[in-house]
């Protein structure tokens, strides 16, 4: 699939770092093969990480939980859990392994095209531990397939991508399904330990509130990076203007001025199609938010609790980021901006894999991966600053940008067009970072994510920006 990249020259040696691995292929056999040993654990290890999480997402909850509808907006747990192992299927055993379907019977039924996610109760779906068997069995397959996959030579298989797409897709589920506990009603069955507070003692508030980015051009999105999906494809030139941004995402408490101020109640605030949902749905506050006397709680996973000041808003949809943004006379930034602070390294003229560096997603640099059941405190996590100083670009929460999702110049669908192409033109918003129900397989600064303007059942905040000449 070379036609997925932009033709070569404005990007190579662009993006620093993502290169390793490409360029010491080639030395030597022994070389190569170590190579391919190495790309192939990387892949292993990923599918194997993102099936422990989607056993214990599911594993926690009874046969009738599983095939409960806990909303509306989710579909059945039990029916993510055997979608997984069909496009695992799919993917792994029958187009890279080029072996005979297991259940083509199944493909319809967990065709996410043809049944909206509150029809699926309807369908015969496999019942808990038929879908059990049936991704193990899956998975036995797909692991025998990489087990001798090549990991060159074709768009498909170039440093493991198909794998790595299949682990980003589980996780991305896996995401869903912690959506879908969220609503869910009924004692908690969720742990984890709350997350750090800030450690080098100057966040918040010694933080400024804002960082300023320079004018001046930028590589937007990756052709090196291995795993990186379609979207984040080709990697492009992009000239910003300079803007300021938060360094941190809107608190709270922050957010709790809004309402205050009366926010959700003065139409001038919001856009013409944001006013009309905030009547239409009544809204007030973010989701899963109730008054309690002069004061807010939340429920979260099960349990309820005063809601903490000082951590990033959740669960608002972006006409209500939007809405705040303009209250605080500020505006979303784009998707363009966001993705510049978090990886345009001034120094070396660079893009960045992570807003820290090429490092792989840690404990110290960011709040990824389910460890935590909440975005720590605005201003956490020193060690994962971008450059331009902005902390919490990815984790925690994920956030709006003001940008409609659609495909970078040169963009090639691939491998399927379902997989973006047919969310491009307008319906629905880019969010960008991840939350910290995100793995780290499926967050990097050029990952993109998008919804509806008017969801907010997924884990989403926002940061604000604004010109220069608005300060
Ligand atoms: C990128 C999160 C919007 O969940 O609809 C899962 C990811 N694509 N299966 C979604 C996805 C196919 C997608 N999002
Ligand atoms: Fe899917």
């Amino acid at each position: 699939m070379g036609d997925r990249a932009m033709p070569a020259g404005t990007e190579a040696g662009t993006e620093a770092g993502t290169e390793a691995g490409t360029d010491v292929v080639r030395i030597s056999e022994t070389a190569t093969d170590t190579v391919a040993a190495t790309v192939r654990e990387r892949a292993r290890a990923a599918l194997e990480t993102a099936r422990a999480r989607t056993l214990a997402l599911t594993d926690c909850l009874d046969d009738a939980e599983l095939t409960a509808q806990h909303s509306p907006l989710m579909s059945p747990l039990v029916w993510d859990l055997a979608h997984i192992g069909n496009q695992e299927e799919i993917w792994l055993v029958r187009e890279a392994g080029g072996r005979p379907a297991l259940r083509p019977d199944l493909d319809p039924i967990y065709d996410a095209f043809q049944h909206p996610r509150a029809e699926r109760l309807a369908l015969p779906l496999l019942a808990p531990d038929p879908a059990r068997s049936f991704v193990a069995e899956v998975r036995e397959q797909a692991l025998d397939v990489l087990a001798t996959a090549p990991v060159s030579g074709s768009a498909l298989f170039d440093g493991g991508f198909v794998f790595g797409m299949l682990a980003q897709h589980e996780q991305q589920h896996d995401e869903t399904m912690l959506a879908t506990h969220q609503l869910r009603q009924g004692a908690p069955v969720l742990h984890a330990p709350a997350p750090p507070a800030p450690a080098d003692g100057t966040a918040p508030a010694g933080l400024p509130a804002e960082v300023l980015v320079p004018a001046g051009p930028f590589t937007m999105g990756t052709s090196t990076d291995p795993w990186a999906l379609d979207n984040e494809r080709p990697a492009h030139t992009v000239d910003l203007p300079a803007y300021w941004l938060d360094s941190a995402p809107v608190t709270n408490a922050a957010y709790t001025e809004f309402i205050d101020d009366g926010g959700y109640t003065q139409p001038r605030w919001w856009s013409t199609d944001g006013w009309k949902h905030r009547q239409h749905a009544d809204l007030e506050a973010p989701l899963f938010w109730h008054r309690d006397g002069g004061s807010w709680l939340r429920r979260r996973f099960g349990r309820t609790e005063p809601v903490p000041p000082h951590e990033p808003v959740l669960h608002v949809s972006w006409y209500e980021a939007d809405a705040y943004a303009r209250w605080s006379g500020r505006r979303l930034p784009t998707e363009a901006e966001w993705e510049k602070a978090a990886r345009h390294d001034p120094s070396t003229g660079r893009s960045l894999r992570h807003p820290w560096g090429e490092e792989d997603p840690g404990p110290r640099h960011a709040n990824l991966g389910q460890r935590h059941l909440q975005p720590a405190e605005a201003g956490s996590y020193p060690d994962g600053a971008a450059p331009c100083g902005a902390r919490q670009l990815l984790g925690d929460v994920w956030e709006w940008t003001a940008t409609d999702f659609t495909g970078y110049p040169g963009f090639t669908a691939f491998p399927y067009r379902e997989y973006s192409e047919v969310f491009f033109g307008g319906d629905y918003k880019v969010l960008r970072g991840g939350s910290f129900g995100t793995d780290p397989v499926a967050c990097r600064s050029t990952f993109r994510n998008w919804d509806y303007p008017i969801r907010r059942q997924i884990f989403a905040g926002f940061r604000t920006a604004c010109d220069p000449e608005d300060v």
